[in-house]
């Protein structure tokens, strides 16, 4: 397992549509665990292998502790939406790729999503709230969206403006 550096928005290597994985073997495992890592090593709550450079529909997602426990991460492979609710959620969201920017998102309030987990098994589950939400914006990732394409122009213009001047500083 290694942490590795997260791609920082604008950058086109996050536009991109990552392919889909043949099977989950020993390499796709550590992809996930290499994910993982980098995730906690950032403090976030989801990660997408585009994110590290990666073009492969991977996610992982862990949710944050309960007043009892730790959720389990989740590890998923070529995940799909196999239903939305027409219900919606808002809620502010972030992204390890979007340091610093939050803003709120409206999307489905619940979903099914049908993916391979780590041992290759196929899963299918009901996610809704905070796992929902998570789940979704790291499937967006596989398809080169990021959470400012669901605001209007201007709010995403004026956040990628301030993330690229943000980059050059720190290139300098
Ligand atoms: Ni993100």
């Amino acid at each position: 397992m290694a942490a590795f550096p997260i791609i920082i928005a604008p950058d086109p290597e996050l536009k991109k549509v990552s392919a889909p994985v043949e099977r989950v073997d020993d390499g796709v495992r550590g992809l996930m665990d290499d994910l993982l890592e980098s995730m906690r090593a950032a403090n976030g709550l989801g990660l997408s292998a585009p994110q590290i450079g990666v073009l492969k529909r991977v996610i992982v997602v862990q949710l944050p502790a309960g007043e009892d426990e730790e959720p389990d991460p989740m590890f998923l492979a070529n995940p799909e939406i196999t239903w939305a609710s027409g219900e919606t959620y808002g809620g502010e969201e972030g992204c390890l790729s979007l340091p610093d920017h939050f803003a709120e998102v409206t999307r489905p309030a619940g979903v099914r999503v049908r993916y391979l987990g780590r041992d290759g098994e196929t899963v299918e589950l009901d996610l809704e709230g905070i796992a929902a939400k998570c789940v979704q914006h790291e499937m967006d990732h596989l398809d080169g969206i990021l959470f400012v394409d669901h605001l209007s122009a201007l709010k995403r213009n004026i956040i990628l403006r301030k993330l690229a001047k943000w980059k050059r500083q720190n290139a300098a």
